[in-house]
């Protein structure tokens, strides 16, 4: 069999992680495809540095366009990151009928869509599994291997920086900067880590699952988004104490005939639940379909080997249908593009989720009567609750002390107002903090 024939876009952590497994593992990709997966040609702006990596022999450009344009490219693998001169160049790619291997989920939860459209008017895939979750299959279990369920709920660690950057400040009392610092040095963060603290980069893996989930298109302009930053210390202590783990959770959730959650946002989970006790820059997603019940994917979400690892899936995969009709085999979105729906994706105010509230407040008589009354008239019911012994901070009558309550679920409309009502409280002496929670059962 002929060659599939590569042109990598892209030599950065990525690009040289994916150069270096298809020479170290030629043998064996060759063994299970069938042909041989040959890279023709390269391109990054630095060629020096591009030269380091792929010694000698091969062609380097500095412009993507030669590789689209060149005959000896059969599929374009883009790595360079980045929305708009990756939406650019894909869309080239897919207009001059190359195959597509990206791991870009910026470019796929902002311009999915329209990349998508091309590529099945084209009649070239465009297949992304690194872009969500590393190294685990997980667009493929979704696509693919789930296809007989009825996907209720996904939630899952999927960004690998933030969850490495939680567990190094709890296990290793390192700060926030220097752990962050740390995920940049080992390749895990973005090439502007805000995406990676602020949700950004989990929310564009979450739009991504949803719509292959649920055969909807991406909205990921529809995602409610919260990152790590307003994390503090003393709320996972707290957490921990009451059984809980505090995760940057991605979560899409099927309400119904309603509509979707999309959302993302630190999370508490007991601590018992596996997912839990993932750390570092392990990432795990668990799936709940109405047939199979709940599964659980588990490994390594960022750096260039695991990635590596899933964009050479895609281009197995793109080696393997290239000879026959490769739309007649997985649509890109997991369902026939005239199947998509355009299902509501309901404002966070309609989520249903329980919380975890923090509220410094005096320590008087009948405080914790006005906060659990305000809670039950909002329809909110108290699970546990946690009172830390008061602490004396001035004069008579200002002794103050941390409330910590676990409600059940409860809509999160009902819950801004009772955090508006709460808030108003003279007793509460500062703003309350509020952390969602999963069961996840
Ligand atoms: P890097 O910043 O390490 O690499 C980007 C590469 O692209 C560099 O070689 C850069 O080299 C090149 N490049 C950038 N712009 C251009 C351009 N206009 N023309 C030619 N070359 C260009 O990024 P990563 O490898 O970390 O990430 C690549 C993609 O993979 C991103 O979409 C990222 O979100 C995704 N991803 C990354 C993961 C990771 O763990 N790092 C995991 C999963 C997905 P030069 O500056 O010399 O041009
Ligand atoms: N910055 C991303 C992360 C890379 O930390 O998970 C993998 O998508």
């Amino acid at each position: 069999m002929k060659p599939v024939r590569v042109g990598l876009v892209g030599l950065g952590t990525v690009g040289a992680g994916v150069f270096q497994t298809l020479r170290d593992n030629h043998d064996e990709i060759l063994r299970r495809v069938g042909c041989d997966i040959v890279v023709t040609m390269a391109c990054r702006r630095d060629l020096a540095e591009a030269r380091a990596i792929v010694g000698e022999q091969l062609p380097l450009t500095t412009d993507p366009h030669e590789v689209i344009a060149s005959p000896d490219v059969d599929v374009v693998v883009e790595l360079i990151g980045g929305v708009d001169a990756a939406r650019e160049l894909v869309l080239a790619a897919i207009a001059a009928g190359k195959h597509v291997v990206t791991a870009n989920k910026a470019l796929l939860a902002v311009h999915g869509n329209e990349i998508f459209a091309a590529a099945q008017e084209r009649g070239v895939m465009v297949a992304f599994e690194a872009a969500v979750a590393g190294g685990i299959p997980i667009i493929k279990a979704l696509r693919e291997s789930l296809a007989a369920n009825r996907i209720e709920w996904i939630a899952g660690i999927i960004n690998g920086t933030t969850n490495f950057i939680l567990s190094q400040m709890r296990d290793k009392a390192v700060s926030f900067d220097e752990a962050l610092a740390e995920a940049q040095a080992l390749g895990y963060a973005e090439a502007d880590p805000s995406f990676d603290i602020q949700g950004t980069d989990a929310a564009h893996k979450a739009a991504i699952m949803s719509a292959i989930a649920f055969g909807i298109p991406v909205q990921f302009d529809k995602a409610y988004v919260e990152g790590i930053e307003q994390l503090s210390g003393v709320d996972i202590r707290y957490a921990e104490q009451m059984g809980y783990r505090i995760k940057l959770l991605g979560l899409v959730r099927r309400r119904g005939t309603e509509g979707v959650e999309l959302r993302v946002h630190p999370t508490l989970v007991p601590a018992r639940r596996l997912i839990a006790n993932v750390e570092g820059v392990m990432n795990a997603v668990m799936v709940r379909g109405d047939v199979v019940g709940t599964t659980l994917y588990y490994g390594e979400g960022a750096g260039a080997s695991p990635t590596a690892s899933a964009v050479i899936a895609d281009l197995v995969d793109v080696a393997r249908t290239a000879r026959g009709s490769p739309l007649a085999r997985v649509p890109h979105l997991a369902f026939q593009p005239e199947a998509l729906r355009d299902e509501v994706v309901l404002p966070m105010e309609q989520a249903w989720t329980g919380y975890y509230l923090r509220l410094l407040v005096l320590d008087q008589a009948g405080v914790l009567a006005r906060v659990a009354t305000i809670l039950a008239e909002s329809g909110i019911s108290v699970g546990s609750l946690l009172q830390r012994e008061a602490r004396e901070v001035g004069g008579e009558g200002s002794r103050r002390t941390d409330l910590i309550i676990l409600t059940h679920e409860a809509r999160e409309g009902a819950m801004n107002e009772a955090l508006a009502l709460l808030q108003a409280l003279p007793a509460v002496l500062a703003p309350i903090v509020r952390i969602r929670k999963e069961e996840l059962v």
